[in-house]
C-alpha cells in the first residue's frame, strides 16, 4: 500500500491544518463582517442538479459521479452555487430577501491537478440574494477587495477585472449571432481563444456606473477587461475576477458574477443573485508569493515535562492549568527530561513547564520559554492567572 493521498487530494498535516485554519479564519471574520450567515450542506447531490445550466465542460468531463445502491445518480459537488439555488428555491417563501449568505464548502472536480488546480479543494462562496440593482456587484465586489486587503495584500499585488456577460452578447448580436452562438463565443474566450480582431466591446453605462462606485469607494485597483468571460453558462451580468500581479504567479485567483436565471431550473420564480468562489489552493499560493502567510504557532501553550513524579500527579497538575484556560500537553515518553524538551522544541511548544518532587513541595515552578531560552519562577497561581511572558 502506498502512503501518498489519492491524486489531486492533499492530507493536512497538523502544519497545513494551522494555515487552512487561517484562511477560513479570515474568511469567515470578512463575510461576517459584511452581515454574511453561513449555510453548508452534504458534498453529495443527486447528478440531475449540474444537468442544467451550468458548465457543459465540467459536467462532462469534471464530475465525480457514481451509482448508489438504490440506483440513483449521484454527484460529488463540483461547486457550490447550484446547491445553495436549490436550498433557496426549497423554502423561498420562508425567507425575506435579501439575503446574505456564505459558506466554504469542499467541492470536487476531475481536472489534471497542476498548480492552483487539485482534484478537491475547498472554496469560500459569498452570495446575495433578492437584489437586482447594481449595489449586489458593488458590495459583493468591496467585500472580495475586503479579504483580500484582510490577507495583508497591498493594492498593487492584486488588481480586478470586471466584465459583462451583456456587454459580450450586444458586442456580437448586430453581427446576427445565435443564443447557442453567443453562448460558444462566450466559452472561447473564457478558454483564452483569440477573438477576432473586429470585435470590440465598448463599456456599457452599468459597468461604468459600478467601476465608478468602487472607485468612489476606495477601491482603485479594478478595470474593464473585455476579455474576461467566466466559465459557467448561468452567469447574466455583471462577471469578474481577481488576478495576482505578480509575475512569477500572475494568475486569476477567484472569481463570480451574476446569475439572475439560475432559479428556473426548479421551476421558482427568478431571484436575483450576485456571488463569488475562492478557492484555497490559489488564495494559499497568493500568500505564499508574497510572504504573507502567518509563522506557524502550535495550538498547545504549555509541554508539562516530568521530571521523575507520579504520572497522576502531573495529570492533576495540568488540568488545573487546562481549567484556568491554557492548553497544556503531558509528556508521555518516559524518556530524560532532555529528550522530552526535544520533543516539546520539535512540536513547536512555546512553553515547557518541568515538574519534579521538589517543585511539588516548594511551590515554585520553572517555566521556560522555547523561543528565546528564557526562564521563569512562578507559582501555580501565577500561571493559571495566564501571567506568562
Ligand atoms: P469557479 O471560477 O469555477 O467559480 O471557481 C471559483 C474559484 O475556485 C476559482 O477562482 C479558484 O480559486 C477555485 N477553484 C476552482 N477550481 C479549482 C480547482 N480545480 N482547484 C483549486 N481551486 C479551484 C465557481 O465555482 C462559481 N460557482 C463561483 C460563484 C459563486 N459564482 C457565483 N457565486
Amino acid at each position: 500500500m502506498k502512503t501518498e493521498p489519492y491524486k489531486g487530494v492533499r492530507d493536512f498535516y497538523p502544519p497545513d491544518m494551522a494555515i487552512q485554519n487561517y484562511l477560513f479564519g479570515v474568511m469567515k471574520k470578512t463575510a461576517e463582517s459584511f452581515g454574511y450567515l453561513e449555510y453548508n450542506s452534504s458534498i453529495l447531490e443527486p447528478s440531475e442538479l449540474y444537468r442544467g445550466k451550468t458548465s457543459e465542460e465540467i459536467v462532462n468531463e469534471q464530475t465525480y459521479t457514481f451509482t448508489d445502491r438504490g440506483g440513483r445518480d449521484v454527484t460529488l459537488r463540483p461547486e457550490m452555487t447550484p446547491t445553495v439555488t436549490r436550498m433557496i428555491a426549497g423554502k423561498r417563501r420562508e425567507f425575506a430577501l435579501p439575503l446574505r449568505w456564505y459558506s466554504i464548502p469542499n467541492v470536487f472536480r476531475y481536472e489534471r491537478p497542476q498548480r492552483g488546480r487539485l482534484r478537491e479543494h475547498w472554496q469560500l462562496n459569498c452570495d446575495v440574494f433578492g437584489v437586482a440593482g447594481l449595489e449586489a456587484e458593488t458590495e459583493i465586489i468591496s467585500l472580495a477587495y475586503r479579504l483580500m486587503k484582510n490577507f495583508g495584500a497591498a493594492d498593487v499585488d492584486f488588481e480586478i477585472r470586471a466584465n459583462s456577460r451583456k456587454i459580450i452578447a450586444a458586442g456580437l448580436v448586430p453581427k446576427d449571432f445565435s443564443e447557442e452562438q453567443i453562448r460558444d463565443f462566450t466559452r472561447k474566450l473564457d478558454r483564452g481563444d483569440p477573438t477576432p480582431a473586429d470585435i470590440h466591446f465598448e463599456p456599457d453605462e452599468e459597468i461604468k456606473k459600478l467601476l465608478a462606485a468602487l472607485k468612489e469607494n476606495g477601491i482603485n485597483n479594478i478595470r474593464f477587461d473585455q476579455t474576461l468571460a467566466r466559465g459557467f453558462d448561468y452567469y447574466t451580468g455583471i462577471v469578474f475576477e481577481v488576478f495576482d500581479t505578480a509575475p512569477e504567479n500572475n494568475r486569476a485567483l477567484f472569481g463570480g458574477g451574476r446569475y439572475d436565471n439560475l432559479l428556473e431550473i426548479f421551476d421558482e420564480e427568478k431571484i436575483p443573485a450576485v456571488g463569488f468562489g475562492m478557492g484555497d489552493v490559489t488564495i494559499r499560493d497568493f500568500l505564499e508569493t508574497h510572504k504573507l502567510l502567518p509563522t506557524y504557532q502550535s495550538t498547545t501553550d504549555i509541554y508539562l515535562c516530568n521530571a521523575g513524579v507520579n504520572f497522576n500527579k502531573l495529570e492533576k497538575i495540568a488540568q488545573e492549568i487546562r481549567d484556568n484556560g491554557l492548553r497544556v500537553a503531558i509528556d508521555l515518553s518516559d524518556k530524560k527530561v532532555g529528550v522530552q524538551i526535544k520533543i516539546a522544541v520539535r512540536q513547536q511548544i512555546p512553553y515547557i513547564l518541568c515538574v519534579g518532587e521538589e517543585e511539588l513541595k516548594n511551590g515554585q515552578f520553572k517555566l521556560k520559554k522555547l523561543a528565546n531560552g528564557e526562564e521563569k519562577t512562578l507559582t501555580l497561581q501565577e500561571i493559571n492567572a495566564q501571567n506568562l511572558f
